[in-house]
């Protein structure tokens, strides 16, 4: 397999309607699911949570890609954007605390992060940015770790799902602040 394809071996495509994601590509044996309601979904207001996984898709110190397709309502318009999430499993068990989730942006100046399964680490391909599969920052130029998510479970007919909160934040500083959202 070409690095290429080993690369995006881990990437799973699917779209986030405010704030529940339909899944768009196709999903293999990784078990994701399309969650209900997702047209009920609210567009606006707080942070949406997103059910991302069957918990039993994740391995352990594997970052599983995700590119989420975020509609956001900006007045009467709404605008899409592409955004990139990393689930990684940090210890066994399904409790939220086994997970985490981290933007896919690079704190340095917001290129997108890749990991590289060959080498076990993130890499930032604009300055070199490097991250252990957890997010902490290891080489290069990044002022912090990669940016975490909150996430939590929820219980859908009998399935335990990872929920993401997804947001953005300031490039560039040490410290990890929220970009105000639209
Ligand atoms: Fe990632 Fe500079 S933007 S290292």
């Amino acid at each position: 397999m070409d690095q290429h394809a080993n690369d995006r071996r881990n990437f799973l495509r699917i779209a986030v309607v405010g704030g529940v994601a339909l899944i768009s590509g196709g999903v293999g044996a990784a078990g994701i699911l399309l969650p209900p309601a997702a047209a009920e979904a609210p567009t606006t207001g707080p942070r949406p949570l997103v059910p991302v996984l069957r918990l039993g898709a994740i391995n352990k110190d594997e970052p599983l890609g995700l590119d989420l397709s975020i509609s956001v309502r900006d007045g009467w318009r709404l605008r899409t954007r592409r955004a990139r999430v990393f689930v990684v499993r940090v210890a066994d068990g399904d409790a939220a605390a086994s997970f985490k989730a981290l933007s896919g942006v690079c704190p340095h100046a917001g290129c997108g992060i890749e990991y590289k399964d060959d080498d076990k680490k993130f890499i930032c391909p604009c300055h070199g940015a490097e991250f252990d599969p957890h997010g902490a920052s290891k080489e290069g130029p990044s002022p912090r770790d990669m940016d975490p998510f909150e996430v939590s479970i929820a219980e859908h007919q009998g399935t335990a799902w990872l929920h993401v909160d997804w947001q953005e934040f300031v490039t560039g500083t040490a410290d990890r602040t929220p970009k105000a959202r639209a």
